[in-house]
Formats: C-alpha cells, structure tokens, sequence
C-alpha cells in the first residue's frame, strides 16, 4: 500500500521480529528485551485467537506493530480486544495507524467478529483523538486493577 511516506507493508509478525517489537514496545512505556518478547511471541502465535501485525515501511523497517486478540465472555457477544498498537515516534500522523486498525479490522471480521473494543490510558489524549477518528465510541472510564501472585501461596 502507499503512502505518502513510502510503501507500507502490513504483515503477520515473525519470531525474528522481537528486536524490532521490542524496541517500539519500550517507546509505548512497556520495556520488554528482545529475548522477552521472543518468548512471549512464540507463545502467542500458536493461538489463532490472536493477530500481531506489524508495519513495515520500505527503507525504514517495521515502524509500528498492533496486536488484537479474539474474546468470549458471558457478558458480551465475542469480540476483537487491541492489546497493542505503537507507531515509532518517529513515523506518526502517516497513516500507518489508520492502515494497522483496518487490517486488525479485517481480521476481526474474518474471524466472524462483531465488534473491536479497546482500553487506552487516560494520558494517552491524542491515541484517543486518533481512535475516535476511526469511529470508536468512548464507552467508560475504569480502573486498573492487578495481584502480583507470590509462587508459594
Ligand atoms: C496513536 C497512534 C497509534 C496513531 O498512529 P499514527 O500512525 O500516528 O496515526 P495516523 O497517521 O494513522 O493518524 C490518523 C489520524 O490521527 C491524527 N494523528 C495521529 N497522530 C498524529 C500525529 N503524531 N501528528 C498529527 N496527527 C496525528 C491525525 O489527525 C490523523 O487524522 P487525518 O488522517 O485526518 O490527518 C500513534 O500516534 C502512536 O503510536 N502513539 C503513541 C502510542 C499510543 O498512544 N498507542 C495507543 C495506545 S492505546
């Protein structure tokens, strides 16, 4: 696909893509080393409820990520949750966003899925300002909550 930047290549991700994904995950505030997320990457792709695409742009390497995965719950019909999605800092207001959103899209519709939802910190205005552009509504505010479980108990 083309852009005003360049070629842009959307793809599943690959195990020799870590480095990469490691580096963006760490500019979204999530610092992972290579290893790490090479790890959490051989786990994830086994499971075809989950999409990690990445972006590549020609010349420049993969220069954003977006990782989606298919949920069922009681409460709600099944649907596609965003658990990522970084852009390098230093390739934003290109599009390429907008392009990983409809390929996650995509997917969540080849999957037989009704709905994308998504959580984004409250700093994150102008990541809210970019979701609403692409139509998502804002639907409420939570809380985070989370237990470090101790390995004895
Ligand atoms: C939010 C983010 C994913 C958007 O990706 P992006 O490639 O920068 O967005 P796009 O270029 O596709 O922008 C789409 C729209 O958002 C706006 N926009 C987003 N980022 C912008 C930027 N840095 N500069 C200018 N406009 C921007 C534009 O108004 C654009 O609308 P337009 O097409 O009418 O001009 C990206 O900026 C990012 O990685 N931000 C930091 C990490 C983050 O907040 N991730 C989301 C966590 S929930």
């Amino acid at each position: 696909m083309k852009i005003a930047a360049g070629t842009l290549h959307i793809r599943p991700a690959h195990l020799r893509d870590a480095d990469a994904l490691a580096a963006l995950s760490t500019q979204l505030g999530y610092p992972a080393s290579q290893d790490e997320i090479e790890r959490r990457l051989r786990a994830i792709l086994r499971n075809r409820n989950h999409a990690i695409l990445v972006a590549e742009l020609d010349g420049k390497g993969i220069v954003g990520w977006a990782h989606a995965s298919a949920e069922k719950a009681l409460l709600s019909e099944p649907r596609a949750e965003v658990l990522g999605l970084i852009i390098d800092v230093t390739q934003r207001g290109k599009g390429i966003g907008t392009a990983l959103m409809s390929q996650i899209e995509r997917w969540a519709r080849a999957q037989g899925l009704s709905a994308v939802s998504l959580r984004s910190n409250v700093i994150r205005d102008q990541a809210h300002r970019f979701y609403e552009g692409l139509g998502y509504k804002r639907v409420k505010t939570q809380h985070a909550f989370v237990k470090v479980l101790s390995k004895r108990e």
